[in-house]
């Protein structure tokens, strides 16, 4: 038999997650590369998405979009990308119902890993640096960025955040990091000591992000939070300037007199993974694939564990992956 992750309603995750024996996959068919799971990251997307779930059906949803395994079988016929063979490490993404012992994937969801990166970093390959890499391209999209503008995103110390801190000090981009903490702050200090860190625990933080930014124009914000901390950040930037939300952490919406829209000429865009996977150009997704391979690549200690679990311990590895302050993603090892 095989367990994989399932949920049948939306709600709290540590109360709707629950784990099925299924009988193992037969052989993949054309298409198909058929891959033992060795570990599964607990992303805040994925607990969200089970959050929000609408159905009442009772059917069960498999969980999770991303895991790395090892390859079992091959359809026959199957195109698949370099590396992919055998006994070779894959990571699987995008993948609704990652969250199992064995993966069914389709053969064009499936890349190879590169040798030198291990299982813990593996299996976060893809989502947190293809969305890295988006941002960037957010970022770049604004004239000023790479050159005089400056970069400032929110919750700096997350996966994501590290992951984009790693790839703008690559690229030159110069940045400003946010967080809530003076504890988170501390610790980002510590990791990039080159790049500024305000935390909005103390009331003056606006006026430390000014500090930080200095005569250049505040140009593109990155905030997967929402809510006031976004009003600030459209107070921030520079005329001209555009917000990138990207995630929806606040509980309160983003309230915005249209006077600050009309008279700094701003841009609010939205983007996720979700519009990368269905607007991006297959040849742009190949190129970011493998800039997610180079990041994992080059920038493994950004890619902190922060606990591993079984699937015997699902609630408990779900609490720890809600819970503040905690560094790093949690990663469940489903055998
Ligand atoms: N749009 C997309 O496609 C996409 C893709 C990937 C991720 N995301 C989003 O990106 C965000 C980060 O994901 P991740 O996996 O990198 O997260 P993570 O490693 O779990 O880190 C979460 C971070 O958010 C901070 N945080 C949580 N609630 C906050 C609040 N109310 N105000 C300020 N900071 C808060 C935490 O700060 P503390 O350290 O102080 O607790 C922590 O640094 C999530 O919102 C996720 O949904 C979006």
């Amino acid at each position: 038999m095989s367990r994989r992750v399932v949920y049948t309603r939306g709600g709290a995750p540590a109360d709707v997650l629950t784990v099925i024996e299924e009988p193992e996959p037969a052989a993949p068919g054309t298409g198909q590369v058929l891959v033992r799971a060795t570990a599964f990251p607990v992303h805040p997307g994925d607990l969200q998405a089970v959050e929000a779930y609408p159905g009442n059906s009772g059917q069960p949803v498999p969980a999770g979009v991303e895991a790395t395994g090892v390859v079992e079988a091959i359809g026959p016929g199957t195109p698949v990308a370099p590396g992919v063979a055998p006994g070779a490490r894959v990571t699987v993404f995008p993948h609704p119902g990652a969250w199992s012992q064995w993966i069914m994937a389709a053969a064009r969801a499936v890349v190879a890993v590169p040798a030198g990166v291990p299982d813990e970093v593996a299996a976060q390959m893809l989502v947190n640096p293809i969305t890295a890499v988006m941002l960037r391209r957010e970022a770049e999209a604004h004239a000023s960025i790479g050159y005089d503008g400056v970069l400032l995103q929110t919750a700096a110390g997350s996966s994501v955040g590290r992951l984009l801190t790693a790839v703008s000090q690559a690229h030159d981009i110069s940045l400003v990091n946010v967080v809530r903490s003076e504890r988170g702050a501390t610790e980002l200090r510590h990791r990039f000591p080159d790049v500024p860190v305000v935390a909005t625990e103390h009331a003056g933080w606006a006026d430390d992000v000014r500090s930080a930014v200095g005569d250049r124009p505040l140009s593109v914000a990155l905030d997967p939070i929402g809510g006031k901390l976004a009003e600030s950040l459209v107070d921030l930037l520079t005329p001209g300037g555009t917000l990138v939300c990207y995630g929806q952490m606040a509980a309160e919406p983003i309230s915005l007199p249209a006077s600050t829209l009309l008279h700094k000429s701003l841009t609010l865009r939205g983007r996720s993974i979700g519009h990368w996977m269905s607007d991006t150009p297959l040849d742009r997704q190949v190129s970011d694939v493998a800039a997610a391979k180079m990041i994992a690549t080059t920038a493994k200690d950004q890619f902190d564990v922060a606990a591993t679990y079984g699937l015997g311990d699902l609630a408990e590895a779900v609490d720890h992956a809600q819970r503040p302050g905690k560094v790093g993603t949690v990663l469940i090892r489903p055998w």
